[in-house]
């Protein structure tokens, strides 16, 4: 007799009791204040906060709100439609416009989010027959991208070790098109795509370069343009994804920044613009201010920089394995613990002394390398980091 398969309630059951009972359960928590250095928590009251992608601290700022605010006056909530219908503001090709001139690039098309443009660009630009290589720690959105893709090969190569992708190419090049694929910075290593050996590479053997900048922009390089900045390779890129959900405004929102023929294509054949809607007015005209305010303001990016050497640093001395500003200058700092249980503790205990640092496990993770994962932001204050660091002192 064959035996019965568990339903699918005793299966989610049976996980989410494990998931408590080994202590790795995630909890939403809320929150009742904006975005800022610190928040109000419902259950916790005022904690500083040390995980939020607002590098720039433009979350709460006063001109994105009210760029948002005017948006939904002006054009309300949406077009009730996908952008090739009836479903395209001027305030979107203003923001597109806007993203292309930041990013050194001849144009720009915004996705409901990052997730939706990774897998837009990568299963648009690709045909069967070609192949994509892609690092081991790219982020789940480039991963399932890659997924998705009919009849491509697909290639890993070991984290940032060139001499991998390198071997890997050679045994490639019948390939139509060789496509390279990697995060700019690594959202939980912290650590930098070594972008001027891949352009080299790319030149060798002529492959394409896709970087996606979702952590480097507004975060890296004098003027916040991300690791092509930081790097001084703007423009050499060929294609450049990125969030809107993180440093440029925080709310959500994506993009491929490419040439013209690349956007053509995307407009013409990506199946998550041709059947989805387009990113809410409010959310394209608080983005495009945001955009404009780092363009202006590059006194936020040197702040970002000076507090990420700050924490760096002062984390060090407290005997926190952390790698200085000089060698590793993102606003990610990974202290790896091992254990998920040990993390979430970890993370339980520093929200305690009032500071809100999450713990990350296993799938997010390999396991074994569990982590709290330390965001450093512009909108923090001497005050904000001295208190942070006495937390991890007490840790
Ligand atoms: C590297 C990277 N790419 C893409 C995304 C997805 O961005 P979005 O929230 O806009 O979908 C993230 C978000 O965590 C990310 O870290």
């Amino acid at each position: 007799m064959v035996t019965p398969s568990p339903s699918f309630e005793t299966r989610t059951a049976d996980l989410l009791n494990e998931l408590s009972q080994t202590g790795q359960t995630k909890y939403l928590r809320h929150i009742t204040s904006p975005m800022g250095p610190t928040v109000i928590l419902e259950d916790q009251g005022e904690v500083i906060c040390l995980c939020s992608n607002n590098y720039l601290g433009l979350a709460d700022h006063p001109a994105v709100i009210s760029a948002g605010v005017q948006g939904l006056r002006k054009y309300g909530a949406g077009t009730a439609s996908v952008r090739f219908i009836c479903g395209t503001f001027d305030c979107h090709r203003d923001l597109e416009q806007t993203i292309a001139r930041f990013c050194h690039t001849e144009a720009a098309l915004t996705y409901v989010s990052c997730w939706c443009a990774n897998e837009a660009l990568l299963t648009t630009i690709t045909l069967p027959g070609d192949v994509i290589f892609s690092d081991a720690l790219n982020h789940a959105s480039l991963i399932d991208g890659i997924r998705l893709t009919r009849k491509v090969d697909r290639a890993v190569y070991k984290h940032n070790d060139l001499a991998d992708l390198e071997r890997q190419l050679q045994n490639h090049m019948d390939k139509p098109v060789r496509w390279v694929v990697t995060d700019g910075v690594f959202s939980m290593e912290g650590d930098l795509a070594n972008l001027p050996g891949l352009v080299t590479l790319c030149k060798k053997y002529d492959a394409r370069l896709i970087v996606d900048d979702s952590h480097g922009t507004g975060a890296l390089g004098v003027g916040g343009r991300g690791t092509p900045e930081h790097f001084n390779l703007l423009g050499q890129i060929d294609i450049l994804t990125g969030t809107l959900g993180k440093a440029l405004g925080g709310a959500a929102g994506g993009y491929v920044a490419a040439s013209g023929q690349v956007i053509d294509l995307l407009i013409q054949r990506s199946r998550p613009s041709l059947f989805s809607n387009a990113l809410p007015a409010t959310v394209a005209c608080s983005a495009n201010k945001a955009i404009e305010i780092i363009e202006q303001e590059p006194q936020r990016m040197a702040k970002l920089t000076s507090n990420v050497a700050q924490l760096r640093q002062g984390l060090n001395k407290l005997g926190y394995p952390c790698p200085p500003a000089e060698t590793s200058p993102t606003a990610i700092i990974p202290i790896i613990v091992g254990e998920t249980a040990d993390a979430i503790a970890k993370s339980q205990r520093l929200m305690e002394l009032g500071v809100w640092v999450i713990g990350f496990g296993y799938p997010v993770v390999p396991q074994g390398q569990a982590r709290l994962r330390i965001q450093v932001s512009a909108a923090l204050e001497k005050d904000h980091i001295e208190k942070a660091l006495d937390a991890f002192s007490k840790l």
